[in-house]
Order: C-alpha cells, then structure tokens, then sequence
C-alpha cells in the first residue's frame, strides 16, 4: 500500500471513445457507423432517440465524429502527452466498422486491425496498459440498414467475430477489455447505444428489451471467447451510474428511488450474477415482452459472468412518487433538481459523496472489482491573453470526487483497480455533439463549427494530474 492508502499498481489514466476522438472516418477502409450521422444541433436528439431516420450524410446538417479531434493521424502526439502525465492506463475504444467495415464479413479489413496495433505499441512504448472498449456506441451502418441494428439476434455472432479477431490479434498486447460502454444506455438514446430506430407504432420498449438482451448474450459470449483465447485477459461491464436519492422519506419515494436504480442494475445483475433478476422477469411478464430468452442463453449467461465491474459516473440523480415533479435539463437520465448540490454549466449536478455512495452500492451488490472508467467535469475553457488555461474548477471537481473515491477504498473497503477521468483530452460531446463541453487536461483548438487548427495544448489540470498520479493520489 502507498501513501494514500491506494494500491501500487492503481491504473491512473484517461479514457475517450474512437467516435468522439478519431475522425478519419472514411480512411484505412473504414466503413460508416451510426455514430457518424449524428448530427449537432436541433436534430441530434431525435436521431439518438431513434425517431428520426438518418442513416446516411447529407449536406445540410454538420456531423462532428467525421474529423473529431482527428486523432487518427495525431495519436502519437496524444499519447505522448498521456505518457508525460504518467498514465499508468489509457482507455480507448475500437471503431467495429475499421475491423468490419460492414460489420457482416467474414474477413476483417488489414488496415484497421494494424491502426490499434500501432496505438496499442505506442502506449507500450509509454508503459501505458491499454483498456479497450470493444464497442462505444458504435454499429456498423450495414447492421442497421440490413438487420435492423442489435434487435436482430445475429448482431451476436457478428460481434462475436469481431471479438474473436480482436482477442486473437491483440492476445499479448491488451490484457483488459470492456464489451459494451454504458449497456444501459440503450434504454435512453437507442440509435446511439444499439442501432435501433423504430417504425411507427412500435413497441419501442419490447425492441429495447430485445435487443438488451442481445447485448448481454453477446457480452457473455465475448467474455468466454476471451478467457479461451488468453485465460489472463480482464473482461469488464460498462454501467452508466448514479445512485438514485428519495425526494423525501415517504415510503412511495424510497420504493420509486429503488425502481429507477432496479432500471440500470438490472444489466449488471445479469453480467455479474449471470441470471436476470427475478423483478426484470416479472416486469417483462406483466408487460408481455419476449425477449426469446434460450436454455443456450441461460448456460451462457450464468457460466460467463464478468471479471470486474466498470462505471462512469457524473451524477447522482433524485427522484420522486409525485409525476409532475420538474426535471432539470441536460441530462440523459431524468432526475429532479436536488436542492443540495451545485450544478456544471449543462446542468450536470455535482455530487462527490455520491461516487462514495455509488461505489459502494455496486461493490455491496456484487463483490467484485470496480473500474472507475469515467469521470469529469464538462465546462468551458477560455485560453487566456497567453493561451492559457486556468481550470481550477475542473481540479476542484476532480479533487473531491477523488477524495471520495479514496474514502470508498480506504474507509469502507472497495476493491478499485483504477480510474479513468473522462476525455483526459477535449473531444466532442456524446450528448451535445459539441466541441465546448471540454473535459481534458489538454486543450484542442476546434470550436463547435469544426473550425481550428487541432493544436493541442497543456491546461493548468495537467500538471496537476501528473502530481496526482505520481504520488499514487496521495498529493490531491
Ligand atoms: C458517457 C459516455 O455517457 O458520458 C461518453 O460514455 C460521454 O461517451 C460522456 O462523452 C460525457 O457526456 P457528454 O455528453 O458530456 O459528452
């Protein structure tokens, strides 16, 4: 043990997504995805929802994952930089359609597979352990127009191949791996999360269930290629957390406020326990949804449950019996304002205690490992006269989510590999497609229009971090 009471070998790092970072997205054969047609602006919504059909570039609209940050020619550069910081870990995610341009070949594209090889050996060269997520929201485009994206069972066994070339390729070179970032997102932004877009007079929720369900088989069914292929390989869920507090100790509150965590923990109680949970059951029953769960799907579930349990947090959320109680804005996940808390400028509400309580609900559920895989303050950062950038207010945020982490490991016990702060370097917004929510520790010159000159630049964070992570979080 350190100083601060974390253990040596903690994985400091950072993380970014390839859709939200990478651009180069019609380079090295790599085919379209349903993350390159989302649009900024007054459309995006819509499209992550999967009400409005968009399924090819037009002219009208601006797309931001088609250049990004472009790190897919300057990704040396970055991470040299996460190198200088002292990242222990970086995590990244893979484009499916790099790999499998259409997602459906049985061949994948040379070209793809040698762009992560050469990222992975950069990190090496930098001792940093890479910690890949197999899929952040992306779905080849062919999926989605021929199969109808993850609601379709054989979006599994395509999957499954792609995990078996990754696994395969990258045995000796990624030790952890991550198989679908924030599964439960699928429930709340369904395009983006799994490639779903629905005809009039669907049953959204049935083809979100359905294609849950999908999600999961296929996540147990990478699990099992990967400990085949290498038995040392690290397989991880991906949770988008943020328990959920009563509005007021009425009893309908707190029976309201255990629902809403039931929606998002049923994922893992399914990846970490290996069965669904009998609420999930009797709610699917009630609502006469068939998810067309097989005797096959059972064995796997159960015998293929995940190694350690990874999360993002930003928030916790409230919530409240009352309906007509108002939401604050912003936010993917509904919530109510909670009156104690600060909020970002997008309305993101700042709770450090949370993580605490956050990681111990999840370590308390399932006793496994956790993986702090996101976190951080979006905000906007003006470059002073000299092109500075003062973010004290993003390390005072950093600050106190990482004493409560400290607290959750060294008080109360939770067994923590690492953490990842979320966009350890500016890229574009999930939610908002824009350039302006910064979260790095290194800034990039690009406005929300996509122009700039991409020149990356250290913020007042970085030095800070680098502090942090050589004192092993003893130095906040
Ligand atoms: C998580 C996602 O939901 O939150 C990331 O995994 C995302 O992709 C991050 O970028 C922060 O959200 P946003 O909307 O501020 O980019």
């Amino acid at each position: 043990m350190s100083k601060s009471g974390l253990p040596e070998g903690f994985l400091w790092g950072g993380a970014t997504a390839a859709n939200q970072c990478e651009g180069g997205y019609s380079e090295g054969g790599r085919g379209l995805a349903n993350v390159d047609v989302i649009p900024r602006g007054e459309d995006r919504f819509p499209v992550m929802l999967g009400k409005k059909k968009m399924f090819e570039l037009d002219e009208e609209h601006y797309f931001p994952a088609l250049e990004a940050i472009d790190m897919y020619h300057r990704y040396k550069e970055d991470i040299a930089l996460f190198g200088e910081m002292g990242f222990k870990t970086y995590r990244l995610s893979i484009a499916w359609s790099r790999i499998f341009p259409k997602g459906d070949e049985s061949e994948p594209n040379e070209e793809g597979l040698q762009f992560y090889e050469n990222i992975f050996k950069e990190c090496k060269k930098h001792g940093i352990e890479p910690l890949v997520t197999i899929t952040h929201f992306d779905c080849p485009m062919h999926l989605i127009t021929e199969y109808g994206g993850w609601k379709n069972r054989k979006l599994i066994g395509f999957y499954e191949n792609l995990c078996r070339v990754l696994f395969t390729r990258y045995k000796d070179l990624v030790k952890y791996w991550l198989t679908f970032n924030e599964i439960n997102m699928i429930m709340h932004l369904p395009f983006l999360g799994a490639g779903l877009y629905f005809e009039d007079g669907e049953n959204e929720e049935a083809v979100k269930y359905l294609a849950a369900h999908h999600e999961l088989v296929a996540s147990a069914a990478a699990t099992k290629i990967a400990h085949e292929i290498n038995p040392d390989f690290k397989i991880g869920c991906m949770l988008a957390a943020g328990n959920t507090y009563a509005k007021t100790c009425n009893p309908e509150d707190i029976w309201k406020s255990m629902e809403k965590d039931r929606e998002n923990y049923f994922f893992i109680d399914v990846q970490a326990r290996g069965e669904y949970p009998s609420y999930a059951l009797k709610e699917l029953e009630r609502k006469n949804i068939d998810i067309g769960i097989t005797e096959e799907d059972k064995q796997l579930l159960k015998e293929h449950t995940v190694d350690f349990i990874s999360f993002s947090y930003y928030s916790s959320r409230l919530t409240s019996a009352e309906p007509e109680e108002e939401q604050t804005e912003g936010n993917v996940f509904a919530t109510l304002r909670n009156p104690y808390l600060q909020a970002s400028e997008w309305g993101w509400q700042i709770d450090p205690l949370g993580l605490r309580i956050t990681m111990n609900a999840i370590y308390d559920r399932y006793q496994k490992p956790l993986f702090i895989v996101e976190n951080g303050l979006g905000a906007v950062d003006i470059p002073d006269e000299n092109g500075n950038i003062e973010d004290d207010y993003r390390i005072d945020y950093l600050k106190a989510h990482l004493k409560a982490m400290k607290d959750a490991v060294n008080i109360d016990g939770v067994d923590l590999w690492g953490y990842t702060s979320w966009g350890c370097i500016d890229l574009v917004s999930a939610s908002t497609g824009e350039m302006k929510k910064r979260y790095g520790f290194i800034y990039v010159d690009k406005d929300n229009e996509g122009n700039g000159t991409l020149k990356r630049t250290k913020k007042k964070s970085f030095e800070w971090y680098k502090e942090v992570i050589a004192t092993n979080g003893a130095n906040l």
